[in-house]
């Protein structure tokens, strides 16, 4: 959990964020989210290890003066990135998923 407020150690971290005048931002936050989603698919497919995180951003203030965020921006998420430590024990944790059926609605479909 703390390693969480350390951006995980890792060499790199993208923070994302978007103009404050957007606001309110429901459409850009889902924006946000997807090209969240791109950047880690795109870093895996190189061998890069992600994980976006929302501990890294919850001292908003520290990380808006380290990565020299302007005021009129808002700060969605930040995501750790970088070559993953394959002998690192949470490495090897795998998340468990509920079956599509407890939450997906199939409609026309057999
Ligand atoms: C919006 C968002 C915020 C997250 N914040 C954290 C976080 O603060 N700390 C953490 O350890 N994981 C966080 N995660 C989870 C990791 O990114 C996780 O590795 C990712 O969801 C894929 O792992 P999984 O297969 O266990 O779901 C977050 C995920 C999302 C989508």
């Amino acid at each position: 959990m703390l390693r969480g407020f350390r951006q995980f150690d890792a060499p790199v971290s993208l923070v994302l964020t978007y103009d404050k005048y957007l606001e309110p931002a429901a459409i850009t936050h889902f924006g946000l989210g997807s090209l969240a989603y791109g950047i880690v698919l795109a870093a895996w497919e190189r061998g890069i290890g992600c994980v976006i995180n929302g501990q890294g951003i919850m001292q908003s203030d520290v990380v808006r003066e380290h990565a020299n965020i302007p005021d009129d921006q808002n700060i969605m998420i930040c995501i750790a990135m970088g070559y993953p430590d394959e002998s690192f024990p949470a490495n090897d944790v795998r998340s468990t998923r509920a079956e599509n059926s407890t939450f997906v609605t199939y409609v026309g479909f057999e």
